[in-house]
């Protein structure tokens, strides 16, 4: 087993320009940055909002460990039936007990096991979530003997709530990282028991857009409080994320540096 591992964590991926992005560089990103384990939240993946199976397979493919889904994790019709299916993706572990899939999932690479889960704040979100808090608590008791690594996300509008939720588990799990809002937050650090922070990955997709989708009908949205249709928008790609080097021995961090790069070729 190595003494330390390499992880980048990619925010929210939007539509086929994220994919497009992830499929056709992330292979070369990992060689560059001597990377071992690639998770994305992958909640918008299909056409902004929800993921197929198809998908979700496709990242896999390219070199995705494991995918983190949020509150859109229902929006495509029939991926209840799939998800079961899906090994390396893990939805929502908040939300009730009835619904399928994963509540965490590992990877194993190089000899290490990496637990990663995420949970649904309950602050301005509009979703039924148990507690975010307990829920990875009682997550830590069922898995924390059988992963060397444990990453938490909390998939939340309030920074509050993130930063509260990142303290609570500060000493506990190797990374909390924040998403959802779709905007990289600059907070990133090294909590006083080991555990690195951020407060939102930020997005993965089109930055000339409203949060992924096209402006002027978002705009137009938001003048007119009518339901106007908007498409995810296809300007200025990038993929945003943090890079978190972990001490596999303490299963805490050792740095965490904020992640951005632009669409360009990585060979
Ligand atoms: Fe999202
Ligand atoms: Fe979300």
């Amino acid at each position: 087993m190595q003494s330390q591992l390499k992880i980048l964590y990619l925010g929210d991926a939007v539509g086929r320009p994220a994919r497009d992005f992830i499929v056709c560089s992330i292979a070369g990103i990992k060689r560059m940055h001597d990377i071992d384990v690639v998770i994305v939240n992958g909640e918008n993946v299909t056409s902004g909002a929800g993921i197929t199976r198809e998908h979700a397979e496709l990242l896999h493919g390219a070199g995705v460990d494991a995918i983190t889904l949020g509150d859109h994790v229902w929006d495509r019709h029939g991926f209840e039936n799939d998800i079961g299916g899906l090994s390396y993706v893990c939805r929502p572990a908040n939300l009730p007990s009835e619904c399928p899939g994963n509540v965490f999932v590992v990877c194993e690479k190089k000899g290490v096991r990496v637990g990663v889960c995420i949970v649904l704040g309950r602050v301005f979100m509009k979703v039924n979530a148990a507690c975010p808090f307990q829920t990875v608590d009682e997550i830590l008791r069922s898995s924390g003997a059988n992963v060397d690594v444990f990453l938490a996300e909390i998939h939340a509008e309030a920074t509050s709530e993130k930063i509260a939720f990142g303290w609570n588990f500060d000493g506990k799990v190797a990374a909390v990282v924040g998403t959802h809002t779709h905007v990289q937050t600059a907070d990133e650090r090294i909590l006083p028991k080991g555990t690195a922070y951020i407060s939102d990955l930020g997005m993965c997709g089109p930055h000339e857009s409203v949060i992924g989708r096209e402006i002027l009908p978002i705009i137009h949205r938001m003048k007119l409080s009518m339901p106007i249709k908007s498409e995810v928008a296809t300007g200025d790609v990038r993929l945003n994320g943090a890079l978190l080097t972990i001490d596999v021995e303490s299963g805490l961090a050792k740095k965490i540096t904020r992640f951005s790069e632009k669409c360009r070729n990585f060979e």
